[in-house]
């Protein structure tokens, strides 16, 4: 992104003042592997993305935040001296206003500032736009006060909780922690149960990441997202009937025989159970450059994410099973929430322009549906950019 571009495109929406502007970026994400277990405190392996949603504030005189949006024509004004509520028609402007209003809450006293956004992360793809804008004006607006030297798995925690208590999805936290937390060429291991984490050097060597775009939105996401977490809720009650368990990730192949009848229960926790010790084995093999071991693990996670936890549905399954079987490919999953949204693939760098084209055909052959391809780089978490 041209930050001069971005400066222009600020100055004709708000007009020119004397005050400076500051420039702030949040980076998307993905998730290598850990499908569907940081609710379940379980370890996630995310990493932050090149592709991401830029920020860019002035500070006003009065008590007023405008929000605007290169990628959206909606736009919006907070009044801080009025009570901020979530209103479905303000789309996109819920989750800043969310922010603004814990902030609020949280005791921080913002002023009134100019606020325009502008991004390439496609909206609803799984690779987590809305955490990155929760993040970003979280970190803006502190930045802004002069609080600089945020505690940033702090920062995390507080933009789940808006989007948990706002937004009412009942996401987990790896999507802040990665916005909030990210470094360049690194993925992070993340505990979610202790919220213990360690960055592991992500080097694919002659293998490069790919995102796959199924073009297919995550309709009626949020409402299946949330039945799988009651679903996995209601497992662990049954088996803490009969002893402790800290998380479902800790339960044992024998509790599911002995205490759980229910088919589709069983399932969801043996997802949970394999799908936990996957994401441990694929760290150490990362660690050690195995990449083709590390891609073997990305297709079992699918392939527990679409048989046991049933998420992915017809365009993952089907980009995912095109990409597997295209020469230079060694893995490839789902990320994200599924449903719809990306897929990421582990692709040798000289055969990515054969891949996209093979791929290309067959998924549209399928699905009647045009993927799109990205190669993002890991990148840092949210930050000021220089202009
Ligand atoms: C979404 C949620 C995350 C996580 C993933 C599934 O991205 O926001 O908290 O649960 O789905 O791994």
């Amino acid at each position: 992104m041209d930050i001069n571009h971005l400066k222009s495109i600020f100055e004709r929406e708000y007009g020119v003042t004397s005050r400076p502007l500051l420039y702030f970026f949040a980076p998307g994400r993905v998730n290598l592997i850990g499908g569907h277990m940081d609710y379940n405190g379980g370890y996630v392996f995310p990493a932050a993305l090149s592709l991401g949603i830029y920020g860019v504030l002035r500070l006003r005189t009065d008590q007023l935040i405008h929000l605007k949006s290169t990628n959206v024509s909606l736009t919006f004004t907070v009044d801080l001296k009025k009570p901020i509520l979530y209103n479905i028609q303000d789309g996109w402007g819920n989750y800043p206003k969310g922010v603004i209003k814990y902030l609020l809450k949280s005791g921080f006293s913002l002023g009134g500032y100019d606020i325009l956004f502008s991004g390439n992360l496609p909206d609803g793809a799984g690779l987590s736009s809305s955490a990155a804008i929760l993040v970003l004006t979280a970190f803006m607006l502190r930045y802004a006060i002069g609080d600089q030297d945020i505690d940033r798995s702090i920062l995390a925690a507080f933009c789940q909780r808006v989007e948990n208590e706002f937004i009412k999805v009942n996401c987990g936290i790896m999507d802040h922690f990665a916005i909030a937390m990210g470094r360049e060429d690194h993925a992070i291991i993340l505990d979610c149960e202790t919220l213990n984490y360690k960055y592991i050097p992500f080097i694919l060597g002659e293998y490069c990441l790919l995102i796959m775009n199924t073009n297919k939105k995550r309709e009626l996401a949020e409402s299946k997202y949330n039945k799988r977490r009651s679903e996995c809720e209601e497992a662990l009650h049954i088996i803490r009937q009969h002893h402790s368990l800290k998380s479902l990730c800790q339960a044992l192949p024998i509790d599911v025989e002995t205490y759980i009848a229910d088919e589709v229960l069983r399932r969801r926790v043996y997802h949970v159970m394999s799908e936990n010790n996957r994401v441990l084995r694929a760290m150490e093999l990362l660690k050690n450059g195995d990449i083709m071991g590390f891609g073997l693990l990305m297709a079992e996670s699918h392939r527990s994410l679409k048989d046991h936890y049933e998420v992915t549905g017809r365009e993952l399954d089907s980009i995912v099973d095109n990409a597997l079987k295209t020469t230079g490919c060694i893995g490839a999953r789902m990320t994200g929430a599924g449903f719809g949204g990306c897929g990421i693939a582990l692709v040798e760098r000289g055969r990515m322009e054969e891949f996209k084209s093979t791929v290309n055909r067959g998924y549209q052959e399928d699905t009647g549906l045009m993927p799109d391809f990205y190669v993002a780089n890991i990148v840092d978490g949210v930050k000021t950019v220089e202009c």
